[in-house]
């Protein structure tokens, strides 16, 4: 819970906004990077989790890499100081400005996604006299415990190459002179709670390691992308995610050949705990039987609730009366799916009172939006509030 000293300045800032607890950031990549505790694993950063400049340096400092999925991505995370080398570069869509930008900038790798892009990944090279490196992303087709709308790695999505096409992309990728095949990638999806999966993918990836060993290549990494999920039902109790199960998984299941790295793109676990959203009551009311709260974030602002229907765990921060009413918690926004939550167990709320949304640090401000011409959430962090 905040402190009084806290809620006080809450009260002067002007709602909504994202509050980061920077100290909880720092101490979940402080544990990262002792569950990690291999030379052969580095983590790249997924920056679609949250792009904020003073998270970046954080993340930075503590040594990680970053997985980009824009040019844009690549350009923030240079300008903030990451080595270039630190950078790899995936997404199913890539344009040819974003992959001109890449090459240019000689980031580590791209993870490609069809034979198509393989192609004009290698076309671009060319024309810019510059070799570039590969990593196929392969999809297993392996089903994992987590909502339909963020698997990534089954038959049914469109990401990857289809992993039984392995054989014809490498006989193609004789052709493909300036590119040069350094990985391969996976990536099963995210808010992945059974990390049993990540058994299955290592045997998968090591089986595929050795295939492409057989045709000569000796990769210079393998990458199973990230996926770890958090505790959005208790996040006050389990603010950090469980890396040490989840890399002793692959510890005992990865089969790393000589000087082969294993790389890692978390985004979720290592931010989504650290950020808040704070909203006011604009109104209560009753319609119906039904009692609401409206807030002044909606989904433009945190948009999961909206779009997975997904749990986060609210609270009113300024009542401290018994919790005594059911409520549907609601957003400001002329849509009939901007809720956040319904039948909700609160104290009896008014206007003006302070709401807490937990576990918003990841994919809540970087996918909130200025749906009905609002404006951009601001952000403030606990090292200068
Ligand atoms: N690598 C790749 C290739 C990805 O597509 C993603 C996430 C990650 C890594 C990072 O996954 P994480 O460790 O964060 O699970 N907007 C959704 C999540 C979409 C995830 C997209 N890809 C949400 O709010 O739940």
């Amino acid at each position: 819970m905040f402190s009084r000293e806290l809620l006080r300045s809450f009260k002067n800032i002007q709602t909504p906004f994202y509050y980061y607890d920077l100290d909880l950031l720092r101490n979940t990549l402080k544990t990262l990077s002792k569950e990690l505790d291999t030379k052969s694993f580095k983590v790249h950063y997924a920056i679609k989790a949250n792009a904020n400049n003073i998270i970046l340096e954080i993340i930075k400092n503590h040594g990680l890499g970053i997985d980009a999925v824009s040019g844009n991505e690549i350009k923030k995370s240079l300008e903030i100081g990451y080595s270039n080398k630190d950078i790899v570069f995936a997404g199913v869509g890539k344009t040819d400005v974003d992959i001109n930008y890449a090459i240019n900038n000689e980031i580590a790798c791209f993870n490609c996604e069809s034979v198509e892009e393989l192609e004009v990944i290698n076309t671009l090279s060319l024309k810019l006299n510059k070799t570039s490196n590969v990593s196929l992303r392969l999809n297993p087709n392996i089903v994992s415990d987590t909502h339909k709308k963020i698997t990534t790695g089954t038959e049914k999505n469109k990401f990857g190459i289809d992993i039984n096409d392995l054989h014809n992309v490498l006989i193609k990728m004789n052709d493909l002179s300036n590119l040069k095949l350094s990985g391969i990638h996976f990536h099963l999806g995210s808010q992945i709670g059974n990390i049993n999966v990540f058994k299955k993918l290592s045997q998968i990836a090591n089986k595929t390691n050795k295939r492409i060993y057989e045709y000569g290549i000796l990769l210079n990494h393998i990458n199973v992308g990230g996926g770890l999920s958090i505790d959005y039902l208790n996040p006050q109790k389990n603010p950090l995610s469980n890396f040490k199960d989840y890399f002793n998984i692959y510890k005992e299941n990865i089969k790393l050949m000589k000087n082969q790295k294993l790389y890692f793109e978390l985004g979720r676990s290592l931010v989504g705990q650290s950020g808040f959203l704070i909203s006011k009551v604009l109104f209560t009311k009753k319609s119906y039987k039904r009692n609401y709260i409206i807030l002044d974030a909606g989904m433009s602002e945190l948009m999961r609730p909206s779009l997975y229907n997904s749990y986060h765990k609210i609270l009113n921060i300024t009542s401290r009366e018994m919790i005594n009413k059911k409520y549907d918690v609601v957003g400001p926004l002329c849509e009939s799916s901007d809720v956040f939550i319904k039948n909700l167990k609160l104290p009896t709320s008014k206007r003006g009172d302070l709401f807490c949304i937990y576990s918003s640090g990841a994919y809540g401000e970087t996918m909130s939006s200025n749906y009905n011409l609002r404006n951009n959430i601001k952000s403030y962090f606990s090292d200068s509030i």
